[in-house]
């Protein structure tokens, strides 16, 4: 039977992030540069979207391969409307050993505080939401559209009150603008049962004009850390995570260090990602996907989407962050094709 796929590397599949909209009413300048991203950008228009009903039956068949996790992103997934029903719908996908499937997501929590309730009723089980900095000022220039530090932690509440097993928040450091948040978010976050995750910046997609050089190494973060009160690592959990945890040593909770860059983490990762528009991609950094929505239109079979799940992943070979070690940073991917941006495919 399925439910052992494993790609050219050895590597098994388990993770599905789905994204459920290209949009996001967020311009954050290392994600979607208002420049680039302006009034008159062309997102993709409703038809071209699976619509519910087609991202189950994909989650149903990622399932029977061995995901145990799917992931909702964007854009920003709030802003798809309804999609509280779409969890309602996910919730009810089995997982081939029986244990109850991980549904999270991932949002710039500016609707969050309207959804969250709503959200943890259809059995979403934890949230992770991204703030780059507790400064005011910081944070508004970073998102570029003007949100308020307030209301991301007006949504934190919210999710907090709704009673979610796990929230975790993500920050994106850049080396330059919000390093000096660091800190702060350190100690506003301790204690207070979230889980806090320093992000190396990543080069991902083509339009943030990266540069190494606004890299702030993981291992940097940890000695800032330190400072502020003694850490010790936390032994790994399930393999294929990728942060790096360690928790504080006298029991203020955990934090997280995602080191992409300098520590990439290929060498076990699990996830697939499924675009909006239905195209399968199996690395972050990819260029081309698969398409899933063809097959779902063109009227195939379960068992037929199904075999080119495993036909894809059975190829799979990708370890972009590993490579990106070894040679200078492009904005191109292989061949010299343009790499999938980042608010297309959710991170
Ligand atoms: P957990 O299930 O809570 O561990 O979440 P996660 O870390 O899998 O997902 P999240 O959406 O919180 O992503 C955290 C950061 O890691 C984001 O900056 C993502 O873009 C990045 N990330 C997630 N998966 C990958 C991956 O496979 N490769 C790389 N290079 N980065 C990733
Ligand atoms: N590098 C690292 N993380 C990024 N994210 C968005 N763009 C980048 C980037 N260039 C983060 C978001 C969100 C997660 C899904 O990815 O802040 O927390
Ligand atoms: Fe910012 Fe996330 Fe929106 Fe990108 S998708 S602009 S990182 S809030
Ligand atoms: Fe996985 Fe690609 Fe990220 Fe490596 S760069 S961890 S292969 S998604």
């Amino acid at each position: 039977p399925s439910g052992l796929l494993s790609d050219r590397r050895g590597r098994p599949l388990r993770d599905l992030r789905i994204s459920v909209t290209d949009r996001c009413n967020f311009r954050c300048s290392y994600c979607m540069p208002k420049e680039i991203f302006g009034r008159d950008h062309r997102f993709l228009p409703h038809a071209a979207l699976l619509s519910f009903e087609e991202t189950t039956r994909l989650a149903r068949l990622f399932a029977a391969h061995g995901v145990h996790k799917l992931r909702l992103t964007g854009g920003e997934p709030l802003l798809r409307k309804n999609l509280e029903h779409l969890v309602a719908m996910l919730a009810e996908i089995p997982t081939v050993d029986g244990v109850p499937m991980d549904l999270t997501l991932t949002t710039n929590a500016s609707l969050l505080a309207r959804k969250a309730q709503a959200l943890k009723d259809a059995g979403l089980q934890r949230v992770t939401i991204s703030l780059d900095a507790l400064d005011d000022a910081v944070f508004r220039r970073m998102n570029d559209v003007d949100f308020a530090v307030a209301d991301v932690l007006a949504g934190i509440d919210a999710a907090q009150r709704a009673g979610f097993h796990s929230i975790k928040v993500n920050m994106v450091v850049r080396r330059g603008t919000n390093e000096q948040e660091i800190e702060p978010m350190a100690r506003h976050f301790r204690g207070t049962g979230i889980t806090l995750r320093f992000i190396e910046y990543m080069d991902v997609g083509s339009t943030n004009g990266w540069r190494m050089d606004h890299v702030l190494p993981s291992a940097e973060v940890l000695a800032r850390l330190n400072v502020i009160h003694p850490l010790e690592p936390v032994v790994a959990g399930p393999l294929g995570e990728t942060a790096e945890r360690w928790r504080w040593r006298d029991g203020g909770g955990e934090i997280g260090l995602i080191s992409s860059v300098t520590q990439a983490f290929c060498h076990d990762c699990n996830r697939a990602r499924l675009s909006t528009e239905g195209k399968l991609f199996l690395c972050l950094f990819a260029s081309r996907g698969h398409d899933l929505r063809a097959l779902l239109r063109g009227g195939a079979a379960d068992e037929q989407i199904s075999d080119a799940i495993a036909a894809a992943w059975g190829q799979r070979e990708d370890r972009y962050s590993e490579l990106r070690g070894l040679q200078p940073a492009s904005v191109d991917g292989p061949g010299g094709e343009r790499r999938v941006e980042m608010h297309y495919i959710g991170g």
